[in-house]
């Protein structure tokens, strides 16, 4: 511990433990009857540990097991742990998408550490929005935090070779229409490619985000990239209890540690990493949370310089297991270094970034690139903007084949994901290679939710041709495992109105990456015609959390918050006296 800023009685669950009070008594007779003594807890931190367990997210299963080991760390450095269970957001279970819950367990963390005594927190997260969210809500209440993360799983296994989560399931999906695969071959894929506790293992939203907040300063060095059965990820989880405790009597709080150089770090190790596109929604809507008005545009200026060093599918060839034995997140911030990070910024170690990557070192330069050798020099991430997208939208060009980059073609449109699943695979429709497939109502407010359907599916008669990648757009997110040429995030959305609404097949639609560009090529007298004959689409929810969402939902530019959270700590009101 560097230095001790804190006495216990200033401690924040000092004003329900410390004070003599009938209220107080009430709190330490009813921790009494946990069955601890107050020797336990007196003049102890308490640690909240939000744990993000359970019985439908295959991602945490062995969180049961490491909040045990996390606890273990607490009482070790004289801390006093309370689990607190979270909304656990299972990515390949909850329907009609994660995303539509992330701001609730945002607005459920923020809550459980305001109305609960918690003087520090330990966030357990990694499948997918899980991360953002616990981030997002901690934010708020600016207590010491530290993230555990979940670590990904390991690498799946078919017929002896490597499968990657998502990724490999989308290409064998295909290889079983176009008739390569047998049901046999389909059902092994099925068995192999998840077969360990842990995250999605390819660059997804999991592995992206994790990493991003370990480059950010909030995990302990290194901690993202251990797989979640090592048995180091179970020492990391201990380490990451104790030091919590020594974070509290620090006064080491989330805002000195997410500062805009950290999110621009972020966000640089999102880039260098290939990483998911959802890294954009997220990371905007964390910063605003901060304070830090982090915009669309910053993330296309910071792709042009930040080489792509991990060699991970879905952009790359390898998978995390793989990163992890190469050297891991610290190899890789080692070799962007200087040149492309902040390293004076702060972890929850009290070191700096540049202090706990240094001596870091690389053992496969094939997975974890040296800069002279990176997979590509930039534009791992671009911005889009044009009259089909005024507010921006994005595509990830190295997941596509790259003559699809500039390419003009004419629009097939979907009206909605069910119309897209009853016509894709009509013998009759009308597409060829050329066309450029669009779908609407897929967004934040439209779908609802802005699900990750935007790795629209190519028609059976093309796939049959041996084409595998097609220009396809939409106001959805798209998997961070998924691949093709996929322009996603259109802002703003087809529901209120923005322009993919107004776009009909047979339209030109222009996209050119090198220029940053996304036109259907009309005029804009037809396209105020075709807007003043637009009718809005009927809300999707008519009570409960759904209208709440509705009402309150920002656009994919802007992070997808509800308006009524995203805000800076200027306008924080106190904190209610309990
Ligand atoms: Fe949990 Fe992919 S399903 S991270
Ligand atoms: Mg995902």
């Amino acid at each position: 511990m560097s230095e001790r800023k804190k006495k216990p009685e200033e401690l924040r669950s000092h004003r329900w433990y410390g004070v003599k009070d009938l209220r107080s008594f009430g709190h330490r007779s009813r921790t009494a009857q946990m069955g601890f003594h107050a020797s336990d807890y007196a003049g102890k931190p308490v640690i909240a540990i939000l744990n993000t367990w359970s019985d439908i997210n295959p991602c945490h299963t062995h969180f049961k097991q490491r909040v045990e080991e996390v606890k273990r760390g607490i009482w070790q450095a004289g801390g006093f742990p309370v689990e607190m269970p979270a909304l656990s957001l299972s990515e390949p279970f909850q329907k009609p998408t994660t995303m539509l819950y992330r701001n609730l367990l945002a607005m459920e963390a923020e809550e459980l550490l305001r109305s609960y005594p918690a003087d520090g927190v330990v966030l357990m997260g990694g499948c997918d929005k899980t991360t953002p969210a616990l981030i997002m809500g901690a934010i708020e209440m600016n207590l010491p935090t530290i993230f555990m993360p979940a670590g990904p799983m390991l690498r799946g296994d078919y017929q002896g070779a490597p499968l990657g989560s998502g990724s490999d399931s989308w290409k064998y999906w295909a290889e079983l229409r176009a008739g390569n695969i047998t049901e046999q071959d389909w059902s092994n894929v099925e068995n192999g490619i998840a077969r360990s506790p842990g995250h999605c293992m390819t660059m997804g939203t999991a592995s992206t985000m994790t990493s991003v907040t370990e480059a950010m300063g909030l995990t302990l060095p290194g901690a993202a990239s251990i797989p979640a059965p090592d048995s180091r990820h179970a020492q990391m989880a201990t380490l990451t209890g104790k030091r919590i405790v020594d974070m509290v009597w620090e006064d080491l709080t989330i805002d000195q540690i997410l500062t805009p150089a950290a999110y621009d770090n972020g966000v640089v190790t999102a880039l260098a990493l290939s990483g998911s596109t959802n890294a954009a929604v997220h990371l905007i809507a964390m910063a605003r949370r901060s304070g830090y008005e982090l915009d669309l545009q910053r993330f296309d200026e910071l792709a042009r310089s930040t080489p792509v060093l991990a060699n991970i599918r879905p952009a790359g060839q390898y998978l995390m297991e793989d990163f992890f034995y190469a050297g891991g997140l610290r190899a890789l911030l080692n070799h962007l270094g200087a040149a492309h990070l902040d390293l004076d910024t702060l972890t929850v170690t009290s070191q700096t970034l540049g202090q706990s990557i240094a001596g870091a070192r690389c053992w496969n330069e094939d997975v974890i690139r040296p800069l002279n050798k990176a997979l590509q020099s930039g534009d791992s991430l671009a911005v889009l903007r044009g009259n089909l997208a005024p507010d921006g939208a994005i595509i990830k060009p190295p997941a596509a084949e790259p003559h699809l980059l500039v390419h003009r073609g004419p629009a097939v449109v979907f009206e909605d994901y069910n119309d897209m699943s009853d016509r894709i695979d009509d013998p009759d429709l009308d597409i060829d290679a050329n066309s450029v497939i669009v779908l609407r109502e897929a967004g934040p407010q439209g779908a609802p939710g802005m699900p990750e359907w935007g790795q629209l599916p190519i028609p059976k008669k093309i796939l049959a041709t041996g084409v595998r990648d097609m220009l396809r757009i939409s106001d959805a997110r798209m998997s961070g495992t998924s691949y093709g040429a996929c322009v996603l995030h259109i802002a703003p959305e087809s529901h209120v109105g923005g322009p993919l609404a107004l776009v009909r097949s047979g339209d030109i639609i222009e996209l050119d990456v090198p220029q940053r560009r996304l036109n259907v090529l009309i005029s804009d007298e037809e396209m105020a015609a075709r807007r003043a004959a637009w009718t809005p689409p009927k809300p999707k929810f008519k009570r409960g959390y759904g209208t709440l969402y509705l009402k309150h939902v920002g656009q994919a530019d802007t992070g997808c918050d509800f308006d009524f959270l995203a805000r800076g700590k200027e306008e924080d009101g106190d904190e209610p006296e309990i």
